[in-house]
């Protein structure tokens, strides 16, 4: 928190952040920026429908994050490209499945697939491609105040890219999608940041 604290009273960054802290250190982080003068403004958590660990614990990180005044920007909402429909029909060559790169065929097993399979007929239902229905899912609170405040995408392609900006259009969802949502936005042990909460 020192160097946080000195790279922004010297000019080199406008504002501090962390990533994948526990609530728990989240409240310890940002009660020493507090001291040290330099405010905690944002945390970056991995957070999508299939890796909500961000929801668990008393308090939860959101719930932390609102007792301190910052906010969050969830990273990987499409789990690393399985929320889209692109492992739908098979594992595409050019997908990072196939290269292995974040996202490992172990990660595709027939649970996930299943998972994936519901959340895309809820997305067709709601004339959304699966993609834009996950990030539309992780900045569903945002007009209600809680502190999801943007969602961070990869892209592979400008197609992909372009897929994905529409997802801002709607992100309204009603109480009978998000119980629907509950019943395939499971934890699946894609959380590959896991190890850093309890460091
Ligand atoms: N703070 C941290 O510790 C941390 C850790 C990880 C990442 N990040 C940040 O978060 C950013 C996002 O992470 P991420 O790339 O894993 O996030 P993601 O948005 O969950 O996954 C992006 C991947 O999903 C696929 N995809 C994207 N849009 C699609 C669409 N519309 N239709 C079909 N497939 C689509 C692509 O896979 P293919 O490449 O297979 O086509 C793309 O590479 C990174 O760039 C990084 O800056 C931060």
């Amino acid at each position: 928190m020192g160097a946080l604290d000195t790279a922004v009273r010297s000019g080199r960054a406008l504002y501090a952040g962390i990533s994948s802290y526990s609530p728990e250190r989240t409240l310890e982080a940002a009660a020493i920026l507090a001291d040290l003068g330099t405010p905690l403004l944002i945390h970056q958590p991995s957070y999508s429908m299939l890796n909500r660990w961000t929801e668990n614990g008393e308090p939860n990180l959101f719930e932390a994050l609102e007792r301190v005044g910052a906010g969050s920007i969830a990273f990987s909402p499409l789990a690393q490209g399985l929320l889209t429909d692109k492992y739908l029909h098979g594992v595409p060559e050019d997908s990072r499945a196939a290269a292995g790169t974040s996202l490992s065929e172990d990660h595709l097993s027939q649970d996930n697939l299943d998972r994936v399979r519901g959340l895309n007929g809820i997305a067709e239902n709601r004339g959304q491609s699966l993609a834009q229905l996950a990030i539309a899912w992780v900045l569903r609170e945002q007009t209600k105040g809680t502190p999801v405040t943007s969602a961070l995408i990869g892209a592979s392609s400008v197609r992909q890219l372009e897929d994905s900006l529409t997802a801002a259009r709607q992100l309204d969802f009603t109480e009978e999608e998000l119980r629907a949502i509950d019943e395939f936005a499971v934890e699946s042990d894609i959380n590959l940041w896991a190890a850093a909460l309890k460091a």
